[in-house]
């Protein structure tokens, strides 16, 4: 008995674990950003490359802009594009976001 609740608790404790720590490729995914946004070519939207360029060392930039609290600095011609997505990043939390913000710069 003692055995079974302990693996009980143990088993919760992995899937808590597991729910805090955010997967950046997993949710840029999941979110839809991978349809216009490729690791190294510009395709609809600027290639990933391209982003981590412009935000080098900004991480904090980077997840202002998806916060919708920054202006464009990679591409803002095609902002009007990017610009409806917001409501997506806007929505999620600050680790989802920093999460996302990590992958991207990690290209
Ligand atoms: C319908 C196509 C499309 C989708 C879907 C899309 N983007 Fe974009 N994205 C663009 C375009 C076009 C630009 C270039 C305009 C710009 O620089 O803001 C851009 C620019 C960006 C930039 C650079 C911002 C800057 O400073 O110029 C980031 C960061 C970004 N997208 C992240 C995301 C994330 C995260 C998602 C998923 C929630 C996403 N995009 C979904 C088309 C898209």
């Amino acid at each position: 008995m003692k055995k079974i609740m302990t693996a009980a608790v143990l088993g919760l404790a992995i899937t808590a674990a597991g729910a805090m720590a955010a997967d950046g490729g997993a949710l840029f995914k999941s979110k839809g950003c991978a349809a216009c946004h490729q690791a190294s070519v510009d395709t609809v939207g600027p290639s990933l490359k391209k982003i981590a360029q412009a935000y080098k060392g900004k991480e904090g930039d980077l997840v202002k802009f998806l916060k919708g609290e920054a202006k464009p600095i990679v591409d803002p011609a095609k902002f009007g594009i990017m610009k409806p997505q917001l409501n997506t990043t806007k929505a999620m939390s600050d680790d989802e976001l920093k999460a996302m913000a990590e992958f991207m710069l990690s290209h």
